[in-house]
């Protein structure tokens, strides 16, 4: 099996080096890794943020391992070659429309939350966000207007688009709680409008599941309000962007939380994938020591679940996490002073103790 590493920009390298140090200490057979640059430091080294060497190597893997990608020295940048155009690229030259996005409460985490502990400790849902469109990939441009400079970016979901990204939310809905969410704001967005009907045609195959629908500033409020109410929330690339960074902050930290983007291409062992914290590359601590590498690190569990078929090592790492977050051994985004490092090697430690 092939796992291709893009580590990125800031402290992407930082907590990838600590998920690759977790994978060698599984001593898994007939595992061959790739590494190659993306981001800022791809557009320094070769003139782009996503080299084709780069997607040919993606494209040839089981799975990608990603750090996170955006550097402040490429911000001035015109669009096309900023880093954060490399991870838009991958997503949508992989075709990896699913990105799933768990959060739930760590035992001795509640007094981190900013939520109530009570409220902290009944975390435990899924944000299934579609990855390929939405205004993040719609005609955008600046033009005039009698307001001076018009920037304007455009939003638009088409029905199978829609129904692909309900399927995988069904089916991980299937596999949980049996309850999803479709988050949208149908009552202003002509989008949103197709997205519902879609969803709620798509629902008559899934008679089990219990489907709701709630205005994304709604879902925005009851997720600090009672997110123990969500299981399975299902929404379109904007809005999970936004209700997974809020979702991260209630469990306690950014710092904490993986995702896999998957799209139809079928492994060996299951699904080929993408896999990468939610969180950027922090700049502002970049260098330090500081990164947590937990939520890289469980984004390894995922890549090992999904693609590679490995669910006992994926729950032995998971549980390992657990029982370092239980511990003492805490970063700087959790309260404590343990670096990058040192939080990397006690998972290592509790991970030879399961
Ligand atoms: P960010 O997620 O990088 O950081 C937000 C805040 O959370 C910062 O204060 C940071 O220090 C903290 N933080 C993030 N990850 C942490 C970790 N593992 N441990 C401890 N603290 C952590 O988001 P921001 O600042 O908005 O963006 C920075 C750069 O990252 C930008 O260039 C942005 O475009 C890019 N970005 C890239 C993403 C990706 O590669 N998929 C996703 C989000 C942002
Ligand atoms: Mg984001």
């Amino acid at each position: 099996m092939k796992i291709a590493v893009l580590p990125g920009d800031g402290i992407g390298p930082e907590v990838t080096r600590e998920s690759l140090k977790v994978l060698d200490a599984l001593s898994l057979p007939q595992l061959t890794l790739f590494e190659g640059d993306v981001g800022g430091i791809a557009y320094k080294r070769h003139g782009h943020p996503l080299p084709s060497e780069t997607l040919d190597m993606a494209r040839a893997a089981d799975a990608v391992l990603f750090g996170a990608v955006g550097d402040p020295e490429c911000d001035s940048l015109p669009r096309q070659h900023r880093p954060e155009q490399a991870i838009l690229g991958l997503r949508s030259e992989l075709g990896l429309f699913a990105n799933l996005r768990p959060a739930a409460g760590f035992p001795g985490l509640e007094d981190l939350s900013p939520l109530k502990p009570e409220l902290a400790r009944g975390i435990d849902l899924l944000v299934v966000r579609e990855l390929n469109g939405d205004v993040y990939f719609g005609e955008k441009g600046e033009r005039e207007s009698a307001g001076g400079r018009e920037g304007w970016d455009a939003m638009s979901y088409n029905e199978a688009e829609v129904e692909r990204i309900a399927h995988t939310a069904f089916r991980a809905a299937r596999k949980r709680r049996k309850k999803l969410t479709s988050v949208d704001k149908a009552n202003v967005l002509e989008t949103s409008r197709v997205w519902r009907e879609v969803v709620v045609q798509i629902a008559d195959q899934y008679p089990d599941v219990e489907l709701d629908h709630m205005y994304v500033d709604n879902a925005a409020m009851q997720l600090v309000r009672s997110p123990g109410q969500f299981d399975v929330i299902l929404t379109g690339n904007l809005f999970g962007d936004i209700l997974s960074d809020q979702a991260s902050a209630c469990v306690g930290s950014i710092g904490l939380l993986a995702s896999a983007s998957l799209g139809e291409r079928q492994t060996d062992l299951g699904t080929f994938g993408l896999y990468e914290p939610i969180h950027g590359s922090a700049p502002d601590i970049a260098g330090q020591g500081k990164a947590n590498p937990v939520a890289a690190i469980l984004s390894l569990a995922m890549l090992l679940r999904h693609s590679l078929g490995r669910e006992t090592e994926a729950g032995q790492i998971e549980r390992a996490v657990a029982n370092t977050l239980t511990g003492d051994i805490r970063g700087a985004d959790l309260g404590g002073t343990a670096t990058t490092q040192e939080i990397g090697d006690a998972v290592i430690g509790n991970l030879k103790s399961i």
